[in-house]
């Protein structure tokens, strides 16, 4: 391959050309939660402690990709709010000049608890998971009874912390939640969310659903255009792989997210750092570049991301009915989603 300059000035890009500003971090394999499409019942074997960067360590990559041309950040996890002390971490990161915007991807259980300080430490703004309106669904599809008041009580902290816009990830399962997708759309008339329906991306842990219960953001879009009068509008700060609609006067928007029927790769702009200090250029995929142990060892991490970028595959291979283009992944807890 040609050598393409990664690097220009304040900006770095990747081989196609897509400008990289934007960095996923997961803090933690683990999760408190086992949803149905993520990982099995019984877990995953966790990385152990010393395998995990450290805060510090986090905040000397984020240092090092700042000045690069790095913008947004995203912490992540399995389910980053279990790791202790959270709050932590987002200070650090919030304290590395030029980044702009800390979010979270959290599910929400223990918002009610973090929302404050997590706002207080610097961070911007969250996704929230919640698959269903209704409580008996919630709290199967996350194996975990309680898991629906949790997350709404989460979701009102994180909107009375100022934690917004909230964006609200909705996975799409045939005969479990497709149901509701006129619900979950209606929802935004009123309230001030960014519901984004997902679609569902094969991995070892959930070969059956993916084949099986695969529902297309194709099919969910044609329900709500019954609705008539949806338009296309730019979505909420913060762009990333969705197209978002929205009802006229309405508060919040509607968005779709389509990695398996549609070209969500064109416009990516992210890498990713996984809780055991592998920067990946890809979800998917078998790419990964371990920036832990040359950290570890004080050596130039520059190299490193730089060969990273030059190797970010163009798109991902994820085939519907298939873990075959995962590179082995058993679940996106493991990279961080
Ligand atoms: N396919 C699609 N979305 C997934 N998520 C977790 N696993 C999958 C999967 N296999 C979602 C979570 C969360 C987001 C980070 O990714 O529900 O909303
Ligand atoms: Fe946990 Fe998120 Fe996976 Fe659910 S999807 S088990 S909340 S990491």
């Amino acid at each position: 391959m040609t050598q393409v300059p990664v690097f220009q000035g304040r900006t770095m890009a990747d081989a196609f050309g897509r400008r990289i500003e934007y960095l996923r971090i997961s803090v933690t394999d683990k999760c408190n939660l086992r949803c149905v499409y993520c990982m099995p019942e019984e877990g995953l074997p966790w990385l152990k402690k010393d395998q995990l960067l450290t805060y510090e360590e986090i905040r000397d990559i984020v240092a090092v990709l700042a000045p690069r041309g790095l913008k947004r950040v995203r912490l992540t996890g399995g389910e980053p709010l279990i790791r202790k002390d959270l709050p932590r971490l987002v200070d650090l990161i919030a304290s590395v000049p030029g980044i702009q915007d800390l979010a979270i991807s959290t599910n929400g259980v223990l918002l009610e608890e973090m929302a404050v300080p997590l706002r207080e430490a610097g961070a911007t703004r969250v996704n929230i998971s919640l698959d269903s309106f209704r409580k008996e669904r919630v709290d199967a599809l996350a194996r975990r009874k309680g898991t629906f008041e949790r997350v709404l009580a989460g979701l009102e902290a994180a909107e009375s912390a100022g934690l917004e816009p909230i964006k609200i990830n909705v996975v799409l399962i045939r005969g479990k939640n497709d149901d509701e997708i006129v619900d979950f759309a209606d929802a935004t008339r009123n309230r001030p969310w960014h519901v984004r329906f997902i679609e569902i991306m094969p991995t070892g842990a959930n070969l059956e659903i993916s084949a099986n219960d695969f529902f297309s953001c194709e099919e969910a879009l044609e329900r709500l255009r019954e609705l008539g009068d949806l338009v296309s509008v730019p979505g909420p700060e913060g762009n990333g792989p969705a197209a978002y609609f929205r009802f006229p006067g309405a508060k919040g928007t509607v968005g779709v997210i389509t990695p398996m029927s549609h070209n969500f790769c064109d416009d990516c702009n992210r890498l990713r750092l996984t809780a055991d200090g592998q920067l990946r250029p890809c979800l998917f995929g078998d790419i990964q570049t371990n920036l832990r142990d040359p950290l570890r060892a004080g050596q130039d991490l520059v190299p490193l991301i730089e060969e990273t970028l030059r190797i970010k595959p163009e798109r991902h291979d994820l085939v519907q009915g298939s873990d075959s283009g995962s590179g082995g992944l058993i679940a996106l807890s493991q990279t961080g989603g």
